[in-house]
């Protein structure tokens, strides 16, 4: 059986007991700040959870995709993923327990359905804790279905309890579905849930009872209900016999693709290398997901456009250590487009999106990495003479400050050699280095964009935010005609007929100060003038830039944004800590130019 049979068997299943199927939802949250993305099925369902109606009905399901990367670091081994899709029924305040897991077994061991045979199957309930009690109900009615009691064991909150999602949100006990790949048991207490690698989790059902509020307080939900969550590559796996999801038809289009790119050669032969094709397969689906959402971001320095850049740059220098010569993430790319399109068609709705964004990061991040592991691997053989295999912190600082190699990286790449980073003191120059640029705004600056100090950073984000409150107060005439500053403060010259008003000043006096207190993300892109032009992109008139500029947006996102700037930087990366701007002076400068002078305090 393959995912799509699997899709479809689950919600034929599920309607046939009264579900309405539902729309998977985008893998960037709405209106939750407290995750960068959708981690389970349930999660675009938490008003419905906590009790508003749905639409739809009472009992709910569908197909989601799903990113978490909480455990990015352990892919490249036999299970972990980023992305994975899950499958989920819900019940709002309709079946509970019973009802539920009567659900779960019959699809799980009816010939009709997935026939696995029940002594494949072991499950854990929660053992109880003060205020929630043992679930001795759900462990009878798997023994009523035929689950001997030595595969149900009771276990505690660490094993047996999922949610919320975030920060806050519905939670509760729940029961969780194993197979039993059949290896010998690694001791006398090795059951369902044992972490040996002899039973895998399949299944999950949630008694939602709890929501877990701000102030970390557990309330009694008014209405229980059930949220469900089946991963489809781990059940995949264990239908067809296999032991890793890397082995399944899942992966072997996208595994086939990095194999063509690396110039042949097979999967399963040399672990090292499998290990960077898995890397490559788990992180490239994963970012085609992640900007072929219908809300999809780009690489960036916050959020989840960092969290983006990480798994490009990731997969891009496993392909290094492959051999691989130049562009090669878009044909893996394409590959991944091309399989999942018919369960997610904004893959391929998104396709030219998608793969030249892979492409702009790829080709860049290259360069850096050619370079700087050029020069840590001229460094490896003196630093293997260290018998503590220790790579300094300073060391690992300088390829971070000089050739932007990320310090994860760098600990990969030490890890692979026997070594390990100080990272202690990598952190320790890290702040110094920042210490320096704050002290650096003490001192007056000549001007111009050349002085990066901490100040003068700030003032050239104030500069666009400036800009762009001009434009909304005054209108889309205004134009930035210069722009220079020192430490102190910021003057700002641009196209205007006529003195601004009282009232205009104060306005846009307002509007810069509210993006400031916004805290808003400030991340950079690279694109051609045509498409930053298109994004939105305010570029200045007259000026000459090169084929390819960079663009600085400040906001939320790609397309909830407050201002977009074609720019050299640097700016800030959060505009929060930019203090209190104030302008101090509006005057003329020229015929029809108005010069403003500001400071942030
Ligand atoms: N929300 C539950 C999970 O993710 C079903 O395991």
């Amino acid at each position: 059986m393959n995912a799509g049979e699997l899709r479809s068997k689950y919600i034929e299943f599920f309607k046939s007991k009264g579900h309405a199927q539902i729309q998977g939802r985008s893998l960037l949250p709405d209106n939750d700040p407290t995750v960068l993305f959708t981690t389970a099925g349930m999660h675009p369902l938490v008003p419905y959870l906590l009790g508003e109606e749905h639409p739809a009905g009472k009992r709910l399901t569908d197909y989601q995709k799903c990113i978490r990367t909480g455990d990015i670091e352990a892919v490249g081994d036999s299970s972990h993923l980023t992305f994975f899709e899950m499958l989920g029924n819900w019940s709002l305040g309709d079946y509970f327990k019973e009802e539920a897991i009567g659900m779960s077994f019959e699809f799980l061991t009816s010939p009709a359905w997935l026939g696995i045979p029940l002594e494949k199957l072991g499950v854990t309930v929660f053992e109880g804790e003060e205020g929630v009690p043992r679930d001795e109900e759900s462990a009878a009615v798997w023994k009523k279905l035929g689950i001997p009691e030595s595969r149900i064991r009771f276990r505690p909150r660490e094993d047996n309890w999922w949610g919320p999602a975030g920060s806050t949100g519905p939670c509760g006990p729940d029961s969780e579905m194993f197979y039993d790949f059949g290896k010998e048991a690694c001791g006398p207490d090795c059951g369902p849930g044992c972490p040996c690698g002899k039973w895998l989790e399949i299944w999950n059902d949630v008694f939602m009872q709890f929501n877990k509020n701000a102030e970390g307080v557990y309330e009694p939900l008014n209405r229980k209900c059930v949220d469900t969550g089946m991963g489809i590559e781990r059940t995949v796996t264990i239908l067809t016999g296999k032991e890793s999801v890397y082995e399944t038809e899942i992966f072997a289009p996208i595994i086939g693709a990095i194999l063509k790119a690396s110039g042949g050669g097979s999967y399963g032969v040399h672990e090292d290398r499998d290990r960077s094709i898995r890397i490559i397969a788990d992180h490239v689906r994963s970012a085609v997901f992640i900007l072929g959402d219908p809300k999809g971001v780009s690489p960036s320095n916050v959020g989840a456009g960092y969290v983006l850049r990480r798994l490009i740059r990731r997969a891009v220098r496993h392909g290094y250590k492959l051999g691989i010569e130049g562009a090669f993430l878009s044909v893996v790319a394409e590959a991944v487009i091309a399989e999942f399109s018919g369960a997610y068609p904004e893959l391929a709705e998104n396709k030219a999106f998608v793969l030249e964004e892979l492409e702009k990061e790829g080709l860049k991040f290259l360069e850096t990495l050619q370079k700087g592991e050029h020069e840590a691997e001229k460094l490896l053989p003196n630093l293997l003479k260290d018998p503590r295999k220790i790579m300094s912190g300073r060391l690992a600082f300088k390829l971070y400050d000089t050739y932007g190699f990320p310090i994860e990286l760098t600990e990969e790449l030490a890890a692979e050699n026997g070594m390990k980073v100080n990272r202690e003191e990598f952190d320790e120059a890290y702040r110094k280095h920042q210490e320096l640029s704050r002290s650096q705004s003490g001192q007056a600056f000549k001007g111009g964009l050349g002085d990066q100090g901490e100040m003068a950073v700030k003032y050239h984000t104030a500069t666009h935010l400036l800009h762009k409150a001009l434009r909304m107060v005054l209108g889309d005439h205004v134009a930035q005609k210069g722009s220079n500053i020192t430490a102190e403060r910021m003057r700002f010259d641009f196209s205007h007929p006529a003195p601004m008003t009282e009232d205009e000043v104060a306005t846009v006096q307002a509007i810069v100060n509210e993006q400031i207190g916004k805290d808003l993300p400030v991340s950079m892109e690279v694109m051609s003038l045509d498409e930053a032009k298109a994004a939105g992109a305010i570029a200045l008139f007259g000026e000459k830039y090169e084929n390819q500029v960079k663009v600085y947006t400040i906001g939320r996102s790609p397309v909830d944004f407050f201002s977009k700037e074609v720019c050299g930087g640097p700016h800030v990366e959060h505009t929060g800590p930019m203090g209190k701007f104030r302008i101090q002076k509006e005057q003329s400068s020229s015929a029809g130019v108005r010069r403003i002078r500001a400071v942030l305090e």
